[in-house]
């Protein structure tokens, strides 16, 4: 079982980048094979529906989403949605999505947003039966200082989000039940 950790902002500040580093940590500290994606670094183009599938980005990312059994998705919150970048990255990728387990890491600015990722939670679920880890991590302006995560709380956060990752990654969706 792989995961694949993907950092979507592309903020050079990000906050959500340290709590997708948290979880790649926490990963690797419990044995697991991990990956570690940071689209800051990747260029990928804007999803057109057609050529832009093509661009040997676009191919190398879809590889990765493919081979991974498990994607963790550290998010920043926009106007009460996910940035743009992940929603762009999961366009291109497509059916490289089917039937993974995946999970969500938010940094937002306050409190009130923390049912953002809903939106794309669904998406995920309807289009590609993704299984959605029904944990997940949000962390407001207060959690970070100094380039850091400063709130031990979401440390611990990460940790059960970390152990539900691992307890559902793999589980067969389309096998009968026993
Ligand atoms: C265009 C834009 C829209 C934002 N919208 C929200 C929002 O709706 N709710 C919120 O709590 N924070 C909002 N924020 C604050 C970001 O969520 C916050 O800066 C967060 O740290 C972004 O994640 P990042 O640091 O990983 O880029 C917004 C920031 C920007 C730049």
């Amino acid at each position: 079982m792989s995961y694949l950790v993907i950092s979507t902002s592309l903020n050079p500040d990000s906050k959500s980048y340290l709590l997708a580093r948290e979880t790649e940590a926490q990963l690797v500290a419990a044995g697991q094979v991990v990956e570690f994606l940071d689209l800051r670094k990747v260029k990928l183009p804007l999803c057109d529906g057609a050529a832009a599938y093509s661009r040997s980005s676009v191919k190398k990312v879809t590889d990765k989403v493919r081979e991974a059994s498990c994607i963790l998705l550290a998010v920043p919150i926009y106007n009460y949605d996910v940035g743009a970048a992940a929603k762009n990255l999961i366009e291109l990728t497509g059916e490289g999505w089917t039937e993974k387990t995946v999970g969500f890491l938010c940094a937002a600015g306050g409190r009130s947003s923390y049912m953002s990722v809903m939106g794309l939670a669904n998406s995920l679920m309807l289009d590609f039966r993704c299984l959605v880890i029904p944990r997940f991590v949000y962390a407001d302006r207060t959690a970070f200082q100094s380039g850091a995560i400063a709130d031990d709380t979401i440390r611990q956060r990460i940790g059960e989000f970390v152990a539900k990752a691992v307890s559902l990654n793999g589980v067969n969706l389309t096998a009968p039940p026993a």
